[in-house]
Formats: structure tokens, C-alpha cells, sequence
């Protein structure tokens, strides 16, 4: 399904916007992905654009878990894979309490690295997405991608900030954007990924390729970018000053 399509057919759902939309469907269709893991579905406007993407190359599929509460989403993800018509290409997963007991299980049945993309974006936190990125370690494929949605963000300073159990945490754990630690201590810091890219809010790092291999995957990320100019790269602050320029507002 063409970008512009699938942007058609999302406009007003919650969730990703556009131009992050467009990021993620020209890397997964230029970089041919086929296996997709996604942790934090919500309504599912992501896994659309990730979806739409496959389906340029008719091949693929999507296992993405939420929790429950995410069937409540008007539109859900399962709305939306029947109004796209692209439902072919995804495994929604509801779990009941968290997706890291869905990640044991996954791996309890099969420990064989079978993706080359997995998007976090779910908890944001050092415990639950500190655990997923070594349980999903073991289903990256040599080669492929890890991309972590939200580094700046913060428990006390998002949409969770008056929800009872953040705001008994103490103000430090409040306060500091803990996907940025897991990125930047365990995944910077493990042995086995290279290629780190951070533009904007996003995180993104590569699994090493077994000895001899080549790929240019890389590369097909980095052109994505060059297209899309220096605010898809920008952070908030350079992306206000952009706006100022532009609107003198
Ligand atoms: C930012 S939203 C995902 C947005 C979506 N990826 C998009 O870009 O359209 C985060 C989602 O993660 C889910 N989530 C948070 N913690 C979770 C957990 N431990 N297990 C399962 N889902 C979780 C929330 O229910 C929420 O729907």
C-alpha cells in the first residue's frame, strides 16, 4: 500500500504521525524487512505504517503486543486492520498484565532469532524495556534493527504523571527519561550491536552481521534520513527554532 494511502486512512487515529509514519514504511520497504516485532501497539497507527510497508513487497508479517486495555481504543487495532485491509500481515497480541511475561513465553516456545526489526515502544521503562531488549536480543536476526521509540520522554512529565504508581516513585525515577538509559547503557554498551543512530526522539541500532556477511542496511537508513532533511533529525529544540523560522511563530 502507498505511503500516502495508508497516511489517508490514519489521519486522526492516535498514535504515530505522518512524518514519523513515513520514516519507518521507507526504511522497512527499502531495507526489504520482513519479520517485524513491536512492543506497545496502542491503537495500532504504527503498525499500520509498518504493515503498508510489507505489503509493497507482498511479504511479511507483524507480531505486536499491547495490553488488554488497548482493546478498549476507538479505533483499535483490530478495527484497523479490517479498515486497511492489511490485517493479513499482523499477530496482534493482548497480553493481561505485560508484554514481558508474552516475551518469556514467546521465548520459552522458541528462542531461534526470526526478526529483523523490532520497535519499542511501549513501557519506557529501565525494568520492563530493560528486560525486552536482552529477551528480544535472542529473536534478532544477525543484521537486524532495533529501533526504540521515545528517549526523552518521562514518567512524571507525560500522560502517566497522575496515575497513582508514578507519582509515589521517587522524583529521580520520575524525572529521568529511562528509555535513553536503556539505550544508551545497554544497548551502546553491549558488544554485540553497532550502528547506533539517534535522530530525534528515536534510538536506533544494529545487531552485528556474522562474520563475512555484508549488508547495506545502514546505509538505506541514513538515505531515509538525507531525504527527510534536518528536522526529521532535530530534537524538540532545534525543531521549535525550525518553527519559529518558518511560521514567526
Ligand atoms: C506510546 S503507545 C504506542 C504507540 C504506537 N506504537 C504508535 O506509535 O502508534 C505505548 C503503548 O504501550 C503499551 N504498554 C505500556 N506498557 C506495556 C506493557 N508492560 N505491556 C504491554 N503493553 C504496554 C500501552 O498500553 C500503550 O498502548
Amino acid at each position: 500500500m502507498k505511503l500516502e494511502r495508508i497516511a489517508e486512512l490514519l489521519e486522526g487515529v492516535w498514535g504515530m504521525a505522518p512524518r514519523e509514519g513515513k520514516i519507518v514504511y521507507e526504511f522497512i520497504r527499502d531495507a526489504k524487512i520482513r519479520n517485524i516485532l513491536e512492543l506497545g501497539f496502542a491503537n495500532g497507527a504504527s503498525t499500520m505504517y509498518l504493515a503498508a510497508a510489507l505489503d509493497e513487497a507482498g511479504a511479511g508479517s507483524i507480531l505486536t503486543m499491547d495490553n488488554q486495555s488497548a482493546k478498549v481504543r476507538r479505533p483499535n487495532i483490530l478495527d484497523l486492520m479490517e479498515k486497511t485491509g492489511l490485517g493479513r500481515y499482523v499477530t496482534p497480541v493482548f497480553a493481561d498484565a505485560s508484554y514481558s511475561w508474552e516475551l518469556m513465553k514467546l521465548l520459552e516456545a522458541e528462542s531461534a532469532p526470526r526478526f529483523d526489526f523490532v520497535f519499542i515502544d511501549g513501557a519506557h521503562t529501565w525494568e520492563t524495556d530493560g528486560l525486552a531488549f536482552f529477551v528480544v536480543d535472542r529473536f534478532l536476526r544477525p543484521g537486524g534493527w532495533l529501533l526504540f521509540d521515545d528517549l526523552e520522554w518521562t514518567l512524571g512529565g507525560g500522560g502517566m504523571k497522575d496515575v497513582p504508581w508514578v507519582q509515589d516513585l521517587p522524583p529521580e525515577q520520575k524525572d529521568t527519561p529511562q528509555i535513553e538509559k536503556v539505550f544508551n547503557l545497554l544497548v551502546r554498551g553491549h558488544p554485540r550491536y553497532t550502528n547506533f543512530r539517534r535522530y530525534a526522539n528515536w534510538g536506533w541500532a544494529q545487531k552485528r552481521l556474522e562474520a563475512g556477511a555484508v549488508d547495506a542496511t545502514a546505509a538505506v537508513l541514513d538515505a531515509t534520513y538525507d531525504r527527510l532533511g534536518v528536522a526529521a533529525r532535530a530534537g524538540k529544540f532545534v525543531n521549535r527554532v525550525l518553527h519559529k523560522i518558518r511560521t514567526g511563530r
